[in-house]
């Protein structure tokens, strides 16, 4: 199939895109992608490749954007119940911090996961995963992290996998059993922490080789903050991780600045979240490695604050650049990246073509997907967005409708776009 006359066909093409390179979207005018099967087999002007390949099936693109499938590269997917009740609450006042102190926050949804059925899990996450889709994501990473305990933390697993296997997107999986003390650790956090390190890792990774024996293991995730895991009890967790042979994440300075940005760098993780409060010393760290700096701006807009990633100092030092939506229910329930890139160009200061790279190329390297994503090039999964806009400067721009029209994943055409009213 070919999809020609492109107003701008986004190639991405390359990358990382590190520091002031951000931003090259590698825009061919009048544009065609060529796709075979499940990939991308050519690109080039419209005029040459309609011309090479008379009688190909085609799908006109006149007037729209053409560009890579986003790439969600931190969500927490998966959990039960909401908490509708505790937005209330942070509008009058009452910080996330001490609302998870006292007993709610991520443990309040803890307590819905944990009575939730696998059945109840996975039907209330789909229409999420819809909703990404619907809006371009084509992969997204997912956290496991509301069961706290063994047996809850592998159903979650089990749960992504399920999704994964189901639905058209792809899931990035991350087992996240380190996101809070668990509420009968309350007072023992050392314990949750060993628990954590020494028991449930080693599980994980023989219950994947049982489970997903042909998928390479999920990523581990802290959440590095003094309210959750400080340093030590990060690097206990991590480094057992790395020694298992998992690859690292790290949710750092969302809160406060204790090092876990670093820490990161330290441990060779292959990316650190969140990044609201990084100190100067931490981003030349982060700038210096391959760790991709993933901003979150849903989560500080989501909790009404003013604070965000400090992109520019992070982009002038060098360091690459991704964004997310943090898709979660307590901070920013949002399944939508199109939304992040609006926040991102105006909280950021982000460029429309800065915020489209962090969130192609730039977010599957924090997935180590490059290879096969977030960008359209020959050979690379045939993951693509039709955009019902002529310029991609329309993302930032708008917020909070929808400008994609078609979404490509895997070479199958999937249409979003309402386009015309109709009457019974
Ligand atoms: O990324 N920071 C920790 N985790 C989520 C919030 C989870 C929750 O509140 O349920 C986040 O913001
Ligand atoms: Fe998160």
């Amino acid at each position: 199939m070919l999809i020609h006359s492109a107003t701008q066909l986004l190639t991405l093409k390359g990358g990382p895109q590190r520091g002031r390179d951000l931003g090259s979207l590698g825009i061919i005018e009048d544009g065609a992608v060529l796709i075979r099967g499940e990939k991308i087999a050519a690109i080039g002007r419209s005029d040459e490749l309609r011309a090479s390949l008379p009688g190909e099936p085609s799908l006109d693109a006149t007037g729209c954007v053409v560009m890579p499938g986003f790439v969600d590269p931190h969500t927490h997917l998966i959990w039960g119940g909401d908490r509708s009740a505790e937005f209330a609450m942070k509008m009058s006042g009452m910080h996330y911090l001490d609302i998870l102190a006292s007993g709610g926050g991520i443990i309040s949804t803890v307590r819905a996961t944990r009575t939730a059925s696998i059945e109840t899990l996975i039907s209330q996450a789909r229409p999420r995963l819809l909703r990404m889709f619907a809006h371009g994501t084509t992969t997204a990473e997912a956290k496991t992290g509301y069961g706290l305990q063994t047996a809850t933390e592998l159903r979650l697993l089990k749960a992504l996998l399920v999704l994964d296997h189901e639905s058209p997107m792809d899931i990035s999986i991350t087992f996240l059993g380190a996101h809070a003390i668990a509420p009968e650790y309350k007072d023992d956090p050392q314990g949750y922490t060993d628990l954590v390190s020494c028991t449930m890792l080693p599980i994980v990774r023989q219950w994947w080789e049982v489970h997903a024996p042909r998928l390479p293991l999920p990523f581990v995730d802290v959440f590095c903050e003094d309210k959750a895991f400080n340093l030590e009890q990060s690097r206990q967790i991590l480094g057992a991780a790395g020694e298992l042979g998992f690859p690292l994440k790290i949710h750092a300075d969302e809160f406060d600045n204790i090092g876990g940005t670093s820490l990161a760098v330290e441990l060779g993780a292959v990316s650190a979240d969140h990044l609201v409060k990084t100190s100067g010393a931490d981003i030349a760290a982060l700038a210096r490695s391959d760790t991709v700096a993933v901003s979150l701006p849903c989560t500080p807009f989501g909790l009404a604050e003013h604070e965000y990633t400090p992109a520019e100092k992070i982009i002038d030092a060098g360091g690459i650049l991704a964004l997310a939506t943090d898709c979660n229910p307590g901070t920013a329930w949002n399944e939508s990246m199109q939304f992040a890139i609006a926040l991102a160009c105006r909280y950021m200061k982000l460029t429309p073509a800065q915020a489209v790279a962090a969130s192609t190329i730039n977010a599957a390297h924090a997935i180590r997907r490059a290879d096969r994503i977030g960008s359209i090039e020959e050979g690379k999964q045939a993951d693509l967005l039709i955009l019902s806009v002529p310029d991609y400067r329309h993302l930032g721009y708008r917020f909070g409708t929808n400008l994609v029209k078609q979404v490509v994943k895997h070479g199958r055409v999937y249409s979003v776009d309402v386009g015309y009213y109709r009457t019974a």
